[in-house]
C-alpha cells in the first residue's frame, strides 16, 4: 500500500470546519479504499500566531517540504487585525508559497448542472462549462523590482510596479499548462498584452516557443487579455485551458470563477516546482474563499471548495484520477438530490449544515463506488 503524505492546515475561521469534512473522507478512504493517506495537522495564520506568534513555525514548514500535498483551508479574521505585519495571518500562506516555490495557480471554473440557472449568466451559456485557468503565481508585476512610491518633491508622488518575466518563468508555467491540457480537451489559450507590453511579446515568442519544441499535439492559440476577459463572458465554453500572468491571471480566474457559483465552490491548487529528491511537484490546495469570519461557527459554512480542493489534490499528486472524478461526481450527486448550505440554497432547495453535506458527500463517495 502507497503511503501518501498529506499536511493539514486548517487556519482560522471556517477553515477548519471545511477541512473537518475532507478528513472525513480521509478516513473512509483508508478504511475502506485502502488509500494510505498518512496525515499530520499544523497550525497557519491567527491560529498559528495564537499559539507561537508566528504566522507558520519553522516546524511546520519543515512538514509542509516533507509532505506529498498540503491541504489549506484560510486563514485571517478581525481578530489578528491588529497584529505585526510581518507575522499577519496572511504571512502564512506567503511563505509556504514562496518556500514551496508554488509558481502555477489553478483554478478551475465547472458549472454543476443542478447550480447552472443560478449564474449571473444565461444557463445555456454554463451549462457543462469546464475550464481551468493557470495563472503565474510567483513573478510579474506583484514582485518586480523597481516597486516604489517615490516623493518628486513638487507636491506630487510617484508609484512605481514593475512586470518582469524571465524565459525560464513563462517556459515553466506553459509546460504545465500544455500537460494539463493533454489530460483534458488539448486546448490552451495564452493570454498577455503583448500589443503595448514588452513582457506580453516575451510571454507570446516564449509559449510559441515551447509548444513548437514539446507540445506541438496540442492546440494552441494566443488571445489579448482585455479580449480574453470580453470571450470569458461572451462564450465561456469555447476555453479548455487558459494560460496568464500573475496580475491578468487574477482578475481572469475571478472573473471566470463566477460564472459559476458561489465563492463556497471554488477550489484551487498551487503546483511548485518538482522535489530534487523525488521529482515530485509540491503542491498546495485550497478553496478560493477566506475564513468568513461573518459565519464561522456556526455550523452553516459550505464545505464543497474544501472537498472539491482535495478532488484536485487527489488528481494532481496522487494520479488517483477515478478517485477524483468520483468525488466530483459525489458532489454534484449531492447537489442533484437537491441538499444545500445556506450560500446557495435556492428554491426547491433543503439547507443542510455544513456537516451534513459532508457527511452526503462521503456517502455518495461510497455509493459510487
Ligand atoms: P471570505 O471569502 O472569507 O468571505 C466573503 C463572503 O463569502 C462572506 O460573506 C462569507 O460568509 C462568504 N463565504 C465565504 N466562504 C464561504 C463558504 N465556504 N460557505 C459559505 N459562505 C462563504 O472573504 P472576506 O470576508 O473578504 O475575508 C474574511 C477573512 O478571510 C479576512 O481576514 C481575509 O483576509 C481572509 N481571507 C483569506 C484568504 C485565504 O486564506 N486564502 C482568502 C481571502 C480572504
Ligand atoms: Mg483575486
Amino acid at each position: 500500500m502507497a503511503t501518501r503524505k498529506l499536511l493539514l492546515l486548517p487556519g482560522d475561521g471556517i477553515g477548519p470546519e471545511a477541512m473537518a469534512e475532507v478528513s472525513k473522507l480521509i478516513a473512509v478512504m483508508n478504511a475502506e479504499f485502502d488509500a494510505g493517506f498518512e496525515t499530520e495537522s499544523g497550525l497557519v495564520g491567527g491560529a498559528a500566531y495564537d499559539a507561537h506568534g508566528q504566522a507558520i513555525s519553522d516546524a511546520d514548514m519543515e512538514r509542509a517540504l516533507a509532505a506529498d500535498a498540503v491541504l489549506f483551508g484560510a486563514v485571517g479574521g478581525p481578530k489578528w487585525d491588529g497584529v505585526p505585519y510581518e507575522v499577519r495571518p496572511e504571512a502564512g500562506l506567503l511563505r509556504l508559497r514562496k518556500e514551496l516555490e508554488l509558481f502555477a495557480n489553478l483554478r478551475p471554473a465547472i458549472c454543476y448542472p443542478a447550480l447552472a440557472a443560478s449564474s449571473s449568466l444565461k444557463k445555456e451559456l454554463v451549462e457543462g462549462l469546464d475550464i481551468l485557468i493557470v495563472r503565474e503565481l510567483t513573478g510579474g508585476v506583484y514582485f518586480g523590482e523597481p516597486k516604489e512610491i517615490v516623493d518628486l518633491g513638487n507636491g506630487q508622488k510617484r508609484a512605481v510596479d514593475t512586470q518582469v518575466y524571465d524565459t525560464f518563468e513563462i517556459e515553466r508555467i506553459a509546460g504545465v499548462a500544455f500537460e494539463l491540457a493533454r489530460t483534458r480537451r488539448n486546448k490552451v489559450c495564452s493570454m498577455e498584452k503583448h500589443n503595448v507590453m514588452k513582457s506580453g511579446v516575451l510571454w507570446k515568442e516564449v509559449v510559441a516557443a515551447t509548444h513548437q519544441a514539446k507540445y506541438a499535439d496540442v492546440e494552441l492559440t494566443h488571445m489579448l487579455a482585455d479580449a480574453g476577459g470580453m470571450q470569458l463572458v461572451r462564450q465561456p465554453k469555447q476555453f479548455d485551458v487558459i494560460v496568464t500572468d500573475n496580475l491578468f491571471g487574477d482578475m481572469l480566474s475571478d472573473v471566470a470563477a463566477m460564472l459559476t457559483g458561489s465563492l463556497g465552490m471554488l477550489p484551487s491548487a498551487s503546483l511548485g516546482a518538482p522535489d530534487p529528491a523525488t521529482g515530485k511537484r509540491r503542491a498546495l490546495y485550497e478553496p478560493v474563499h477566506g475564513s468568513a469570519p461573518d459565519i464561522a461557527g456556526q455550523g452553516i459554512a459550505n464545505p464543497i471548495a474544501m472537498i472539491a480542493s482535495f478532488a484536485m489534490c487527489l488528481r494532481y499528486s496522487f494520479n488517483m484520477i477515478e478517485e477524483a472524478d468520483r468525488l466530483e461526481g459525489a458532489i454534484a450527486a449531492v447537489l442533484e438530490d437537491g441538499l444545500r448550505t445556506r450560500d446557495i440554497l435556492s428554491e426547491g432547495g433543503r439547507e443542510v449544515s455544513t456537516s451534513a453535506m459532508g457527511s452526503a458527500i462521503v456517502e455518495k463517495f461510497r455509493a459510487l463506488a
